[in-house]
């Protein structure tokens, strides 16, 4: 009587546990998105979320048996020490798999010893400071760097006989790296930078400069600011100052043409030249699919821009460990893996440098052009392998 007893308590308990967060836990892959889904860079974090919703849609929720968790967190950025804190959390506390997202610099950068203390993959969908990948073995970079996008520019302008050129950029990690990278190939090619500004991340005052350009009389103004709502302000000074009519071109990286934000420009930008890893526009079966399963999946979402490209292709790499893992995620293991991958992407052919875990991928020259009635990003030439330059 009393052994039956004990044994009914024990198959209790033992369904009791098994119904617990702990045990489901088990056959469950937590992935913890960072990015701001509040504030000034609300569109980084929704951008990414509507990749990993479109990937999730094409290739189900479960790997190797395992359910796919996502766990959103909104860091209101920019705001490093808001996502370290909600890093610890998310691997003392959920327990995560794999840390993802990362729109801004700085927040990827206050990840990364956490990433390297708790032996978690860190997989960037945008971040694009060069030096990220350097702060952490456990960094792998899905999007692109501003050295790799900003030295095809430079490169592209010579040939086009654009030799004197004035850059402006966002005061912080990327804007140093574009600056940089764009002078020095500019240089190499015999052309010069005749004045370089750089304005505050937050809420610069675009008229002061755009008058100093006009001033200057360039060949060309270089441009790179964070996607968003900046790229609209820069373009309607460009276009009410007359620099166009003055002759100064505008060259930029593709954040200041972003897909996202290119509708509400307009005509503004119309024969704005840049170069980047992604256009909306862009001609492939696995764009179109992308494009698809975005829009069902996003009704609200707009058009996707290269945010949600990179966190597609981030959650690929996520899938593809998870399956070569048969669904028990180690961190090392991962790691080894995540350097071998490479992937069909919307945006072309991409793959991991083994020896920087930073991505090599195509960098395309494109130019805003009418498409029907509204404006897309034109791809027109190439620079096929480009890696991150100086790694
Ligand atoms: C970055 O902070 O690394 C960043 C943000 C927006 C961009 C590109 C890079 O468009």
């Amino acid at each position: 009587m009393k052994m039956k007893k004990l044994v009914k308590i024990a198959t209790l308990a033992a369904f009791t546990l098994a119904a617990t967060p702990a045990a489901w836990a088990l056959d469950t892959i937590k992935v913890g998105v960072i990015a701001a889904f509040s504030g000034p860079f609300a569109d980084y974090g929704k951008q990414m979320e509507g990749g990993i919703k479109a990937y999730m849609a094409q290739y189900g929720d479960t790997v190797a048996g395992k359910k796919i968790q996502i766990i959103v967190k909104d860091t209101t950025g920019p705001a490093p020490e808001v996502a370290k804190r909600l890093a610890q959390e998310l691997v003392v506390r959920d327990k995560v798999d794999f840390l993802a997202g990362f729109g801004l610099t700085p927040e990827a950068l206050a990840v990364a010893p956490i990433a390297q203390q708790a032996k978690k993959p860190m997989i960037i969908m945008n971040a694009a400071t060069s030096v990220i990948t350097t702060k952490s073995d456990y960094v792998a970079r899905f999007s692109m760097t501003l050295p790799q996008i900003s030295a095809p520019m430079a490169t592209w302008a010579v040939k086009n006989k654009i030799k004197k050129v004035v850059t402006l950029v966002a005061d912080y990690g990327p804007g140093i790296d574009a600056e940089t990278a764009f002078k020095n190939e500019l240089v190499k090619g015999g052309g010069t930078v005749t004045e370089a500004i750089r304005v505050p991340l937050r809420n610069p005052e675009f008229a002061p400069f755009i008058q100093r350009i006009k001033d200057a009389k360039p060949d060309a103004v270089f441009i790179f600011v964070p996607a968003g709502e900046q790229s609209i302000a820069f373009m309607k000074g460009y276009r009410e100052r007359g620099l166009a009519e003055a002759g100064i071109k505008v060259i930029a990286t593709g954040d200041l043409t972003d897909d996202h934000v290119l509708p509400a420009m307009g005509d503004a930008t119309l024969g704005v030249i840049t170069t980047f890893h992604y256009s909306a526009a862009h001609k492939s079966p696995e764009n179109a699919a992308f494009l698809k399963s975005f829009a069902a999946t996003n009704p609200d979402g707009g058009r996707p821009n290269f945010m949600a490209v990179a966190a597609y292709d981030g959650m690929a790499a996520i899938y593809e460990v998870t399956r070569k893992l048969n669904g028990k995620i180690d961190g090392d293991k991962a790691m080894e893996i995540l350097k071998t991958i490479k992937l069909n992407s919307p945006r072309g052919l991409i793959a991991i440098d083994p020896a920087t875990r930073d991505i090599v991928q195509t960098v395309y020259v494109r130019k805003v052009e009418k498409v029907g009635n509204e404006v897309y990003n034109v791809e027109f030439d190439q620079f096929a392998n480009q890696k991150d330059p100086g790694k």
